[in-house]
């Protein structure tokens, strides 16, 4: 009795942390929190069309794969209240960003949901519950990654999967939350994540909100934190998870995953399940973006390499399944993926 009490008021103080809210729908419009300007400006975006909320997908205005599974949905939205074409509306959207499955699956069941009825009012009810549904998942996975990390344990996280990244509360920040709110995180290292600054400048945003003390690194300080013993956990998010538990990540996650296995240092994946493609058999299949040259050649705008440069600028990577010791989805933990546990769990997906 004493520990579900205590675990509840544990959870209560980890919601209580969660303040921010990067995905707003206002009824006839979708306002977004502008992730270029953070932190330095807070500055808001109002879409009211589809092709607005496309344009913030490409141009990273919003990210993060479950946000940009929302932010699409209510694109949908957008267009049938224009009376925007319907599935050109869904093409335009799903052409914004190749390797987070959340935005596919996210227009799926719009495009589902069209098919019993597609009047304004039930594709809006659709969206808001692709909202709530993510933030459900979230807290839940918060709980379940927390519940794996021993006491006085330190962290390490790569990108933003934050509240900014998701409807709330975040995936593997929400665990990191969870852990924190539960005792058993103490010092969480966040590392810059290059060429975008999303740890940097959105992680360390997040964290500072909500009054915690997160430490950045640069990414290429990682392996040498392992080596110090500084981390014994390393905990990331996803943008597809593969049939057999390959994982494609933001740029970096890679090699985070063989310089903890290197190091004796744990490896969890969180992520809901509309992040699982049972379709994509293994990472081999997963398309990794790779975005325009400048984002590398230039710091917040400013050039830094010598003019006619040549850069390659993939902005995702691949980590096998054998590498990981743990994905945390709100359906449940699977220690050691393999395609066998991941049918088990996901044979609906
Ligand atoms: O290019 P981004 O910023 O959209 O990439 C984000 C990531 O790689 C995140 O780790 C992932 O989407 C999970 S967010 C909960």
């Amino acid at each position: 009795m004493t520990l579900m009490v205590n675990t509840m008021n544990n959870m209560m103080n980890a919601v209580g942390y969660d303040r921010v809210r990067a995905v707003q729908w206002h009824g006839d419009r979708l306002r977004l929190l502008d992730q270029r300007c953070l932190p330095q400006q807070e500055r808001w975006i109002d879409c009211h069309q589809v092709e607005q909320v496309a344009q913030a997908i490409c141009q990273l205005a919003v990210r993060g794969a479950p946000a940009i599974g929302i932010a699409a949905a209510w694109g949908v939205v957008l267009a049938a209240q224009r009376g925007a074409p319907l599935e050109l509306s869904l093409k335009q959207l799903r052409a914004t960003r190749p390797t987070a499955v959340n935005l596919v699956w996210s227009l799926e069941r719009m495009k589902a949901r069209m098919a019993i009825a597609d009047d304004v009012a039930s594709l809006e009810r659709e969206a808001q519950a692709i909202q709530e549904e993510d933030l459900m998942a979230n807290r839940h996975m918060g709980y379940l990654g927390a519940e794996l990390i021993e006491t006085h344990a330190d962290v390490l996280t790569h990108c933003n999967t934050g509240s900014l990244a998701t409807a709330g509360f975040g995936t593997a920040l929400g665990v990191i939350r969870a852990g924190v709110a539960a005792g058993r995180i103490e010092r969480v290292y966040v590392t810059e994540t290059r060429p975008w600054q999303q740890g940097a400048r959105l992680t360390m945003y997040e964290l500072i909100c909500d009054g915690m003390a997160p430490t950045l690194v640069a990414d290429s300080a990682a392996a040498y934190l392992m080596q110090s013993g500084k981390v014994q956990w390393v905990i990331v998010g996803a943008d597809r998870i593969a049939g057999n538990g390959d994982t494609a990540n933001k740029i970096g996650t890679y090699a985070l995953a063989i310089a903890a296995r290197y190091h004796g240092v744990k490896f969890m994946v969180v992520a809901p399940s509309s992040t699982v493609d049972m379709d994509t058999a293994s990472g081999d299949d997963i398309e990794v973006e790779c975005r325009n040259p400048d984002e590398l050649l230039s710091v917040a705008g400013q050039r830094m390499v010598v003019r006619s440069a040549q850069a390659w600028n993939p902005v995702f990577d691949v980590t096998p399944a054998s590498l990981i010791h743990a994905i945390v989805t709100e359906r449940g933990v699977i220690e050691h993926p393999s395609l066998p546990a991941m049918r088990t769990m996901f044979a609906c997906t």
